[in-house]
């Protein structure tokens, strides 16, 4: 296992560099959701309690976006300033001003192209601005990433309490106990299976919905319409599979606008927009004796409002009593506007870096912790 931050003891005056997941859902210029900034303050409020000097780094998926409505709500929260700036001279001089128990927070640090190629120039800087490297960031830890990977060769490094609840929060979903049952749903099948690979080898049914079903409609030699397909070659070995559950029936959208159940007869000029409730009822039984349950992503096209798949599965999981994992930006936007957030085990921060922790037991970020000196 990685270091923690609690075995750091004596970090008065100490120059803290902490990457974050500050990727956050921003609307009208303000957060949106602040469910991963509030999962990463335990870490930052540790840091300064203890009385650190810290400086916190975050990116944004839009290369250009900022920090600043993060900014905006973090100082509600923590003694902390702001500098539209990464690894240049005003970053380095605000890092300088900073006394004992105050924050820095750098500008979105996809904003310097060489974050994304791992420059080592660029981990230099960034490092420079510290003694010490805390990640905190599992949802971005399956990029190898100059903030994720680069800085840690280069400073003792630590793992905050966001990441170590991460990996101790899903290792349980990497050795299930029986009868368990894993739901894979969201879009873009081509990345998921390695995930699906590893899932029907540990889990007894393994259920999809979402997009990917298209793919494996399409395998299937189903008419799948007007709908989104990304790999159905590679649906098609995993169709012998008896642990793969499909849903029994789909909503689709017609070219008249209306929205009709059907179980294959999908239509030429149809879009499959979610799954149909008899297929969660048909789940049921098997949610009812599963022990354990993982589930990440949509049932259905959860962005453009249909989300009643997902919704259905949600309460659904959220009234059994198995040990239950999971995560995905979507599947998280649905049980927290259902309230129920407190009916899972374990709900993880991520998305991506939760199937690839699940396909790989580990991440890059993870790794270049366990190397660190
Ligand atoms: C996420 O939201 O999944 C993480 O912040 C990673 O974002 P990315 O896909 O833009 O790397």
């Amino acid at each position: 296992m990685v270091r923690s931050i609690s075995e750091l003891k004596n970090l008065s005056g100490a120059r803290v560099l902490v990457r974050l997941d500050l990727n956050v859902p921003i609307q009208n210029g303000g957060v949106e959701d602040p469910y991963r900034i509030e999962r990463a303050l335990p870490t930052v409020k540790y840091l300064l309690d203890h009385g650190a000097r810290v400086v916190l780094m975050s990116h944004m998926s839009d290369k250009m976006g900022t920090l600043q409505p993060v900014y905006a709500y973090l100082k509600t929260k923590i003694h902390v300033s702001f500098v539209d700036d990464i690894s240049g001279t005003k970053a380095r001089e605000e890092a300088g001003k900073l006394g004992n128990g105050t924050a820095l927070l750098l500008q979105n640090i996809r904003r310097d192209a060489r974050e994304e190629a791992n420059d080592e120039g660029f981990a230099r800087e960034l490092a420079s601005l510290a003694d010490i490297y805390v990640n905190d960031a599992f949802p971005v830890s399956h990029r190898a990433h100059a903030s994720v990977v680069g800085v840690s060769k280069l400073l003792p490094s630590y793992a905050g309490f966001q990441l170590v609840a991460e990996v101790e929060g899903l290792s349980p979903a990497l050795s299930p106990e029986s009868p368990s049952l894993a739901i894979v749903g969201g879009a873009k099948l081509v990345t998921k299976v390695k995930l699906i690979d590893t899932l029907l080898s540990k889990y007894d049914y393994v259920f999809v919905g979402g997009a990917i079903v298209n793919d494996f409609y399409r395998a299937k030699g189903y008419e799948v319409g007007k709908s989104l397909v990304s790999g159905a070659d590679h649906a098609k070995p995993m169709l012998t599979n008896s642990k793969i559950i499909l849903p029994n029936e789909l909503i689709v959208l017609n070219p008249a606008g209306s929205h009709e159940t059907v179980a294959t007869e999908v239509g030429t000029e149809d879009v499959i927009i979610d799954i149909s409730p008899t297929a969660i009822q048909k789940l049921a039984p098997i949610v009812a004796k599963s022990k354990s349950i993982l589930w990440n992503g949509p049932m259905g096209n959860f962005e453009k409002g249909f989300r009643s798949g997902t919704d259905d599965l949600a309460k659904l999981i959220a009234g059994s009593s198995a040990k239950s994992v999971v995560g995905g930006g979507d599947t998280l936007s649905s049980i927290q506007s259902l309230n129920l957030m407190d009916k899972f085990s374990f709900v993880s921060t991520a998305g991506g870096a939760m199937l690839d922790f699940l396909a790989n037991g580990t991440l890059p970020g993870i790794e270049a912790l366990k190397n660190s000196k």
